[in-house]
């Protein structure tokens, strides 16, 4: 199972004081020296964290895979093109929402999906749709013309925060049980599948479990792990983990 790492959240740090530091790009090369397989960002069109500028030198620079999340914007997709980077995500934006909410509508904006996707696949660069893990939106996958699905592990981990004081561990498990059911029905329609959102050190060990799953994108725990450990052992310590719970 591969482990890209979302920096968007040293950018947002950096954004903190709107300076040069720290730099998103001098932590994607200690992230692939960790031994991370990529790195991900989200350009967001309010630019609150990750910026052109940022991507640009990123695509120079990783060495590895380099994973751009970008809504259906025409402004920031023209950017995209023209960076090339080696990786797209599609995922839903809302200027007032904290991150990333739920999945893509892939069924109310199927025109627009299959129309960015196929823009973004010739130019070659490979594609994925981030949804939610329900039957009904997985099976119109296919349509969209991508490589792979990134099922959203969002409510997944927010009942795992929860689970230990309230619900002893009963929504716990059917959020998983949505994950592995909507896992195997994506590779079953010959799609790729990654997962991410909100996974951190004590949630990510059911998902690794899962066979069909073959990346992760995980930003926001590694990132804030990074502050007291050092990023470079954050990104290993996730990657003990991932690799421990893959035998
Ligand atoms: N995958 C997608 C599609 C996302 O939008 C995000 C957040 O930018 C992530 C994964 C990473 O989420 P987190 O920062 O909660 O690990």
């Amino acid at each position: 199972m591969r482990l890209g790492v979302n920096i968007d959240h040293i950018a947002t740090i950096r954004e903190a004081r709107k300076i040069s530091y720290p730099d998103p790009v001098d932590g994607a090369l200690i992230v692939e020296s960790a031994g991370a397989d990529g790195i991900t960002v989200h350009l967001r069109q309010d630019r609150r964290h990750i910026k052109e500028r940022d991507v640009e030198l990123l695509k120079r620079i990783v060495s590895t895979h380099l994973n751009v999340e970008l809504s259906l914007n025409e402004e920031i997709l023209g950017l995209i093109l023209k960076i090339h980077p080696d990786a797209c995500c599609l995922v839903p934006e809302r200027v007032e929402e904290i991150t990333t909410e739920g999945g893509l509508d892939i069924i109310s904006n199927l025109g627009k999906v299959k129309t960015t996707a196929k823009r973004l696949k010739d130019e070659g660069i490979f594609t994925t749709i981030f949804i939610e893990p329900d039957e009904n939106i997985i099976k119109r996958a296919p349509d969209c013309g991508v490589d792979a699905v990134e099922i959203n592990t969002g409510k997944y981990s927010e009942v795992e925060l929860i689970r230990k004081d309230f619900i002893k561990g009963s929504h716990l498990n059917s959020e998983l049980e949505r994950i592995q059911k909507a896992a195997f029905l994506v590779r079953s329609l010959g799609l790729e599948v990654h997962a991410g959102h909100g996974l951190n050190y004590k949630n990510v060990s059911d998902i690794v479990k899962i066979p069909e799953i073959e990346e992760l994108n995980i930003g926001h725990s590694i990132i804030g792990r990074a502050i007291f450990v050092g990023l470079e052992n954050a990104v290993k310590e996730m990657l003990a983990l991932i690799s421990s719970c893959n035998l």
